[in-house]
C-alpha cells in the first residue's frame, strides 16, 4: 500500500474534487493518510479565491520540500502535487518557484493523475496539465465511494459571470452542466451507500441546466427527480447566484419536502454603484425582492450570504448600504472578507481602499452578522428540530448532526441514532453549536 495524503483548501467544491482524487487513486495502491510525514504521494489541492489562501500553499509547500528531502535521504520518495485553483492559476509558475513540486494539476485536468504519477515514476521531470480538455472529466472517474451520512455531489462546474473581484471563471472555466442521468445515477449509488444527505455543488448551482432525456433542466427539475429516490432524506444546493434563481426553484423550496430550509444566496455589497461595478447584474432592491419571494414560498428558509468589504471605489455610505441590506434581511449565517485584489481580475487595476478602512469595515459587519447568527440560533431554544446524526461526538456516546438550518446539533445516548432524523429538543445554544436532547429514539415521520 502507498500513503496518499490530500490536503484541501478553499470551497466544498475543492472537498468533492478531493474525494474524487482519493478514488481514482486508490486502484493504485494508494490509501489516505491524514498527515504528510511518510506519505508517498502528497496533493495539496488548492483555493485562489483570495491572496491568503495562494500564500499558504506556498508556505505548506515549504514544509513539504523538506520532508520530501528527509524521505529521499532515506531512500524513500515522496511525489508532491499541485491540484486546484492555484495550480490553474499559476501553472509552471509554482514549479519554478518551489521545485520539490512534481505535478501541477488544474481542477478541470485530475482524471489525467495516474499517467501523471507514472510519467514522474518513469524519472522524466515534472507532470503540468492546466487545459480544459474536451472530454468530460466525469465520465473518466470511477464511481464515487459513499463515506458516511452526507456528501456532496458536483453538479456544475464553472462560471459565466465574470464578477470584477473573482478568479473563478478563469480558473474554473465557463459554466458546464452535468447530464441529468449521470447526476441520478451518483446520488442513487451513494444512497446505496448509505448517504441519508446530498448536498449538490456548483458555482453557480442554480444555472444548471444538464441535458435531460427531453432537453436541458434546471436544477429545479434535477431537484424533483432526486427528491424521488428511495432513502434520501434531504438536499441541499449550494451556491446560488441571486441572477439565475427562478420561480421554480422558489416553488420547490415550498412544494419539496426533502430540500432543506437552507439557501446560500450572496449578495456581495448592499450598494448599486458597487454592485455594478462587481458586475452583478442585480440591484440590491432586485436581491431584496428575491429574499421576499422565498420567505413567501418557504418562511422558515435561513439565509446565507457572502459579503466582500473594501471593494475599490467603496465609500463609508456605500458600505452603510451594506449594513443597511444586512439588517433588513436578517441571515442565519454568512462569510465576509476584505476585497483581495486578483491578479488577472478587471478590479485589481483599479484603486484601492485602504487597508485600515478595509479591517475596520469588516470587523463591523463581522459584529453585526454574527448578532444576527446568535439570534438565529437563540431562537431555536426550546423548539423541536428534527436532526440528522452525522458522527460520533467527542463524548462517548455522544453523536453530531445538523438542523435543518445547518447548524450542528450534539446530544448525548445518540451514538446509535447516526444515519437517521431524530426529533432533538434544543437546550442550549452554544457558541459554535446547539446542545439538544432526544425526545425520541426511534425514527418517526417528522417534518424535515
Ligand atoms: N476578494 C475577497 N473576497 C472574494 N470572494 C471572491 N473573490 C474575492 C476577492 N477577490 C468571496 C466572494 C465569494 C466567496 C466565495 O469569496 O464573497 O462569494
Ligand atoms: Fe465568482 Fe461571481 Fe462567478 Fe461567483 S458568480 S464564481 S463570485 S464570478
Amino acid at each position: 500500500m502507498k500513503r496518499l495524503f490530500i490536503k484541501t483548501y478553499g470551497c466544498q467544491m475543492n472537498v468533492y474534487d478531493s474525494a474524487r482524487m482519493a478514488d481514482l487513486l486508490a486502484p493504485l495502491g494508494f490509501a489516505a493518510v491524514d498527515a504528510a510525514d511518510d506519505a508517498d504521494m502528497v496533493i495539496l489541492n488548492t483555493c485562489h479565491i483570495r491572496e491568503k489562501a495562494a500564500e499558504k500553499v506556498y508556505s505548506e509547500l515549504g514544509k513539504l520540500k523538506r520532508l520530501k528531502q528527509k524521505r529521499q535521504a532515506e531512500g524513500g520518495r515522496m511525489i508532491v502535487a499541485v491540484a486546484g485553483c492555484v495550480a490553474q492559476a499559476e501553472g509552471a509558475e509554482i514549479i519554478a518557484r518551489q521545485s520539490a513540486v512534481d505535478i501541477v494539476v488544474g481542477p478541470q485536468s485530475y482524471q489525467r493523475l495516474p499517467e501523471m504519477i507514472a510519467k514522474i515514476l518513469r524519472g522524466t521531470g515534472h507532470a503540468l496539465e492546466t487545459e480544459f480538455p474536451a472530454e468530460d472529466k466525469f465520465d473518466s472517474l470511477p464511481a464515487p465511494a459513499a463515506h458516511g451520512v452526507t456528501a456532496f455531489l458536483t453538479v456544475q462546474e464553472g462560471c459565466d459571470k465574470f464578477c470584477t473581484f473573482c478568479v473563478v471563471p478563469y480558473t474554473r472555466g465557463a459554466e458546464f452542466s452535468r447530464p441529468v442521468a449521470q447526476v441520478l445515477a451518483e446520488a442513487r449509488a451513494l444512497v446505496l451507500g448509505g448517504v441519508r444527505e446530498i448536498t449538490l455543488l456548483g458555482q453557480n448551482v442554480n444555472a444548471y441546466r444538464g441535458a435531460g432525456p427531453d432537453g436541458p433542466w434546471t436544477l429545479a427539475g434535477l431537484i424533483e427527480a432526486l427528491a424521488g429516490i428511495e432513502g434520501l432524506q434531504r438536499l441541499r444546493y449550494v451556491t446560488s447566484h441571486p441572477r439565475d434563481l427562478g420561480d421554480d426553484l422558489v416553488n420547490a423550496h415550498r412544494d419539496i419536502g426533502i430540500l432543506m430550509p437552507y439557501l446560500h444566496l450572496p449578495v456581495q455589497a448592499g450598494s448599486d454603484s458597487v454592485l455594478a461595478a462587481m458586475n452583478r447584474g442585480h440591484t440590491a432592491a432586485d436581491y431584496l425582492r428575491l429574499v421576499e419571494r422565498i420567505r413567501a414560498a418557504r418562511p422558515d428558509i435561513a439565509l446565507s450570504g457572502d459579503f466582500i468589504v473594501g471593494f475599490p471605489g467603496e465609500s463609508d455610505a456605500d458600505f452603510q448600504a451594506t449594513l443597511d441590506l444586512v439588517k433588513t434581511v436578517g441571515y442565519a449565517q454568512a462569510f465576509s472578507f476584505k476585497y483581495s485584489a486578483r491578479p488577472g481580475t478587471p478590479a485589481a487595476a483599479a484603486r484601492q481602499v485602504p487597508e485600515a478602512v478595509k479591517e475596520a469595515r469588516l470587523a463591523e459587519l463581522q459584529a453585526l452578522l454574527s448578532a444576527q447568527q446568535q439570534a438565529f440560533n437563540a431562537a431555536c431554544q426550546g423548539r423541536t428540530l428534527p436532526v440528522l446524526f452525522e458522527s460520533a461526538g467527542r463524548k462517548p456516546g455522544q453523536a453530531v448532526g445538523r438542523s435543518p438550518y445547518l447548524q450542528p446539533v450534539h446530544a448525548e445516548n445518540a451514538e446509535a441514532l447516526i444515519g437517521r432524523i431524530v426529533a432533538v429538543e434544543i437546550e442550549a445554544v452554544l457558541p459554535n453549536s446547539l446542545k439538544g436532547r432526544l425526545v425520541q429514539t426511534r425514527e418517526e415521520a417528522l417534518p424535515h
